[in-house]
């Protein structure tokens, strides 16, 4: 029977076997896998570890408090947090491929956290003990997939916290290697986790970046983490977090419509609701939303957020579409 008293026991004298007295390192996304991976570290090693967050500007409201004060308040870790919105925004200043902003964003990623971590090594080298593992929340199914060796077409690079290059001068600490999802949140909760970060839906590495249909600035990344935050809240107030896989929220920032509100025409931007029903994000299908719900949050979304005046459904499945639209 599996109990995630046991596991955790079992991983956390594992830790201490592999890490000893060393020093260690855990970037944090504000997803699931990497928060429950450091924290079952830290419940086994202490200070020992420090986590590091990078913001690169392209995160929904809320998502940076909730981890640099839920997530550090319910564990205790040593927190570094980057502040790299301005590097991250010039990188992608007018770019508009898709394929081309995952590769800049991946890129800034994998740079500030290497950098991070470099100047980690550093301080720590100079009290004679440096940081010589990494954390990564490599779960079972990422294990069997990497592994799998399939010739399947790169439809989207990917980027994760910790998709790090192969140089590496660390040791990987894994401890969720032989678990599925739903064990890792059920771990989280048992170690105190913040209930909005263990039940987090799946949210991309690159952020609310390709979520911007056409270039990424800070005014369009403010109108669409505003009408992100009232789609998602208006879904949990219904209560329907558990029956949607996830719901991008995407932002058509190169299209505008005509519209009218209060005695006067409108030319603004249309928002698209993405609400998917899936197994594991492979196939998935539009998710048929109560018609109150999607009501709601298309008035309050035009009503509430500067410059949209129009709210659209997608109801594509996958395949043909992808969940995400870039
Ligand atoms: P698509 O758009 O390919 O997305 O149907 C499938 C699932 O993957 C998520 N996604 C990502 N997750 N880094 C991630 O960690 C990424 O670069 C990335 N791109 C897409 C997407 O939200 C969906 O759950």
């Amino acid at each position: 029977d599996w109990n995630a008293g046991n596991v955790i026991a079992e991983q956390v004298a594992r830790i201490r076997h592999q890490i000893g007295t060393g020093r260690v390192i855990c970037g944090l996304s504000g997803g699931v896998d990497s928060a429950v991976a450091a924290a079952l570290v830290h419940e086994a090693v202490g200070d020992q570890l420090t986590c590091v967050f990078v913001d690169h500007g392209l995160l929904r409201q809320d998502e940076r408090r909730q981890v640099e004060e839920d997530y550090v308040k319910a564990t205790g870790v040593r927190l570094i947090t980057i502040d790299a919105e301005k590097q991250f925004l010039d990188a992608l200043a007018g770019v508009t491929d898709p394929e081309t902003k995952r590769k800049i964003i991946g890129r800034e990623f994998i740079r500030t956290f290497e950098q991070a971590q470099a100047d980690l090594v550093a301080e720590t080298a100079a009290d004679g003990d440096p940081v010589r593992f990494l954390v990564q929340g490599t779960l079972y199914p990422d294990v069997v997939e990497s592994g799998g060796g399939s010739g399947t077409a790169n439809i989207k690079s990917h980027h994760n916290v910790g998709g790090l290059p192969e140089d590496l001068q660390f040791e990987l600490v894994e401890p969720l290697r032989a678990l599925f999802k739903d064990e890792v949140r059920e771990i989280g909760r048992q170690l105190g986790l913040p209930e909005v970060i263990v039940a987090r839906q799946p949210f991309p590495g690159p952020g609310l970046g390709i979520r911007i249909i056409g270039s990424v600035d800070k005014e369009r990344l403010e109108i669409l983490r505003h009408a992100d935050a009232i789609a998602r809240a208006e879904l949990t107030l219904a209560g329907l977090d558990n029956s949607i896989w996830q719901c991008p929220v995407v932002l058509l920032a190169d299209v505008r419509s005509v519209g009218v509100q209060g005695d006067g025409r409108t030319y603004g931007h249309p928002i698209v609701l993405r609400p998917v029903s899936s197994e594991d994000a492979m196939t998935a299908d539009w998710t048929r939303l109560p018609y109150d719900v999607l009501a709601k949050i298309s008035n309050r979304i035009t009503n509430e957020v500067k410059d949209v005046n129009r709210v659209v459904l997608d109801v594509t499945s996958k395949p043909p579409g992808t969940i995400e639209w870039e």
